[in-house]
């Protein structure tokens, strides 16, 4: 075997985009302007929403859609606010609801699909929680049905984390599918460089399907509060997105579908030849499509983890963990109340087998033979 190096996360400027940023940068079009405008527009189309906002990171736009609810200390709410969000998430999840001065409360996931456990949801309500905030985990959405039914029977908003769902679909009971981020009463994408869709460098987005006032709130809050020039009506601040970024994400939106296809195909291949019995695969639910934002194996004698990673690591193939620790066993949480005596025991017990293999759109058929061949012979 000829030792390869690939890449975990491999983005690029493509589709003449270049040429795109120049002309922007040329013009002295720096600030948000056309294109951060045409890029809310063909979003919203895109999942089909009555807005959407573009802003500067993923983590912005989970702090703008807690804040547009009112929820949180910062937002109007109270420090005793309570959302509840999956521990096995990136940790700007929980983080955000703590810098808008609330309380994170961690549910557990379910071993199936990695997203959050509707039963255990209904465990963690209270009379304190004013959201919920399923995240879309590796690309494959959250099972919204149980969840919507029971944050409408409660009255409590969902916040739908789609910062790896770009494109991700749910299909209903009556077989109609709804996209990422067209569920929730305000929901969040992040375009950082390793997802499935960016912007060349920090940015995120925001769709609201319907409601007038929260996205009003939306739309001022991430422009210090205006509604319009110099007059705040709102507390607010600079979460804009600049010019060039909208241009690359326009660029890499009109690529979207193809990228995730090539990423479904990668997926595939994985499936039919990786070892089932060294590893345990992903598998697609049902009633959703993923878009596989991360291809995770499960190692299946978790003793044996740093020997597949040494393999990788000498066979020049880059990885990931997603998440080992998990958030509430992060010091700056399992220090704090917020992570003081939780117990998740099936993220917990996940975060020690888990392991995320290169998936990305740009992999070659010869690099997906090499990785599987090096997997197999561990
Ligand atoms: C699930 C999830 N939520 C939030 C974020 C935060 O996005 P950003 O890094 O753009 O702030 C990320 C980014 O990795 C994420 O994966």
């Amino acid at each position: 075997m000829m030792r390869m190096k690939i890449k975990y996360v491999d983005p690029r400027i493509e589709n003449g985009m270049i040429d795109k940023v120049n002309q922007a940068l040329l013009e002295g079009r720096f600030g948000p302007g056309e294109n951060v405008r045409k890029l809310e527009s063909e979003w919203m189309a895109y999942c089909s929403t009555k807005y959407a906002y573009a802003c500067n990171s993923g983590t912005s736009a989970l702090m703008t859609a807690l804040y547009a609810l009112r929820i949180g200390y910062i937002g109007g709410g109270s420090l005793k606010d309570e959302v509840v969000v999956p521990a096995f998430t990136f940790i700007a999840t929980p983080n955000s609801v703590v810098m808008c001065g609330a309380k994170p409360v961690f549910a557990d996931i379910t071993v199936s699909d990695f997203n959050i456990d509707v039963e255990d949801v209904r465990r963690k309500i209270t009379v304190n929680t004013k959201a919920v905030i399923p995240v879309h985990f590796a690309g494959l959405m959250a099972d919204m049905g149980p969840l919507i039914d029971l944050c409408e029977d409660k009255d409590i908003p969902i916040i739908e984390d789609a910062c790896q769902a770009h494109g991700a679909e749910w299909i209903d009971d009556n077989n109609k599918s709804h996209r990422a981020g067209s569920l929730g009463r305000v929901n969040v994408f992040s375009l950082q460089e390793s997802k499935n869709m960016n912007c060349g460098g920090e940015g995120g987005l925001i769709t609201i399907p319907n409601d007038d006032d929260v996205a009003e709130r939306c739309r001022c809050f991430i422009d210090q509060g205006q509604d319009s020039h110099y007059h705040h009506t709102i507390f607010g601040v600079n979460f804009r997105l600049g010019e060039v970024f909208g241009v690359i994400a326009r660029g890499s939106l009109e690529q979207l579908d193809k990228n995730n296809a090539k990423r479904r195909k990668n997926a595939e291949y994985y499936s039919m030849n990786l070892d089932e019995k060294k590893y345990i695969l992903p598998k697609e639910a049902h009633n959703r499509r993923s878009v596989w934002h991360l291809y995770i194996i499960r190692v299946r004698d978790q003793s044996k983890r740093s020997e597949v990673i040494k393999k990788l690591t000498d066979a020049g193939i880059e990885f990931g963990i997603h998440y080992d620790p998990a958030n509430h066993l992060q010091p700056c949480y399992s220090q704090s109340d917020f992570g003081r005596n939780v117990n998740l025991p099936v993220t917990e017990k996940l975060g020690k087998d888990v392991l995320s293999i290169p998936v990305h759109h740009h992999l070659k058929k010869e690099e997906l033979e090499y990785i599987t061949e090096v997997l197999n012979s561990v």
